[in-house]
């Protein structure tokens, strides 16, 4: 058998890096070696994530700078937007293989990074190396890079819902409104996020242009004129459901909706859809996609033939974040896309 690969995680404290960790506990070719964190250097990993002592009960937590030199065969970055960039840099010029979390290397278009993140991006040349981490988009040019882009969570359930229809040019134009659960904030505690205000939220955070928007334009080629992405905060901890309002360009019969998806799914191992009945099983709740690397869409066709329900969901966490920053490693490493990734929903939740 082959000694594991050694993974080295970033910002493995955090909520997202917490997720990538869970995630190489199961997996059978890619050991956690390294885990930092500034601020609890030292202290045992377990601290911060109970769930996992009987994974790693001697695996601490080390510094940045001690982490600085390793020699790694695959990097997670869970950082904060901003703080990926030097670290990818640093890895990259030594050949290592990374999966960004962040939204540093997202974007392809400078200008557009420059209007959504309010900033000169630091080091275009960067972005030019990388791939953006869906694999269901971008299976083989992931397998010829180094660099897997972070996906940002609304944005990877708003495209995995829409590519087959923009795929096959049926979108007119799209008002989605995604629910999201309080994890999509991170561990950091905020007003908003604290459990007095967040628990049994129904707030509307963000009514048009939510950042992620610009991936959906970027991955959809989905003009922004004829894009809404409002976002809302429901009383759950994980999960992120699209519930959106198509106009088809064109009237269509459902089995060419059908077979739009149909080709789309074939083949991605993460991605189903749902059955045309009973009712109650039509549209996806997140709750049938927890803790794992699935994503769930379900539609209706209006009589009309134009106007069309669509709605589609994931678990942040997982799809929406470390379950594809994995499923892109395997792919940068050869090793099969699932592997670490079977685990099944877990159901009722
Ligand atoms: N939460 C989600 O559902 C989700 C989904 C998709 C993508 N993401 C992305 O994943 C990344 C991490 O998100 P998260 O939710 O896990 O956040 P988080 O819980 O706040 O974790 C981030 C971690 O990064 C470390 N950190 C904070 N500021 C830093 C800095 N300036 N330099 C270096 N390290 C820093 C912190 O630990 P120390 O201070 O101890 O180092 C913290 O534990 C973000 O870029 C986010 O956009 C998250």
């Amino acid at each position: 058998m082959n000694a594991p690969l050694r993974a080295l995680v970033f910002g493995a404290g955090g909520m997202a890096g917490g997720e990538v960790l869970r995630l190489l506990a199961g997996h059978p070719s890619i050991r956690a070696e390294w885990v930092v964190s500034r601020s609890r250097a030292g202290s045992p990993l377990w601290n911060v994530h109970p769930h996992l002592r009987a994974s790693f009960p001697d695996l601490a937590f080390i510094s940045p700078e001690e982490a600085s030199d390793l020699t790694p065969d695959v990097v997670f970055l869970a950082l904060p937007h901003g703080a990926s960039f030097p670290w990818i840099r640093r890895f990259r010029d030594r050949g290592v293989k990374v999966a960004d979390l962040s939204a540093d290397v997202r974007l392809a278009d400078m200008n557009e990074y420059e209007r959504w993140y309010g900033a000169a991006h630091p080091d275009p040349e960067l972005v030019s190396q990388r791939v953006y981490g869906l694999p269901e988009l971008y299976r083989d040019a992931l397998a010829g890079t180094g660099l897997a882009s972070g996906v940002g969570c609304n944005a990877t359930c708003a495209i995995l819902g829409l590519f087959p229809l923009s795929r096959a040019g049926l979108v007119e134009d799209v008002r989605m409104e995604l629910r999201v659960g309080s994890s999509e904030g991170g561990s950091e505690p905020s007003q908003g996020g604290h459990h007095p205000y967040r628990t049994n939220v129904l707030r509307v955070i963000e009514p048009f242009r939510h950042r992620h928007l610009a991936e959906v334009i970027q991955e959809t080629g989905i003009p922004e004129e004829r894009l809404l992405m409002s976002v809302t905060a429901v009383p759950f901890v994980r999960g992120v459901q699209m519930f959106a309002q198509v106009t088809l360009s064109k009237k269509c019969r459902e089995s060419e909706i059908w077979s739009a998806y149909r080709k789309a799914f074939e083949g991605q191992p993460f991605l189903s859809l749902c059955p045309a009945r009973p009712a109650h099983l039509r549209f996806p709740d997140p709750r049938l996609v927890l803790g794992s690397n699935r994503c769930m869409v379900g539609f209706a066709l209006e009589g009309d033939g134009r106007r069309l329900v669509l709605v589609s969901a994931i678990d942040n966490l997982m799809k929406g974040a470390a379950g594809s920053a994995v499923q892109c490693a395997n792919i940068m490493l050869g090793l099969d896309e699932t592997e670490g990734l079977a685990m099944i929903p877990v159901y009722p939740a």
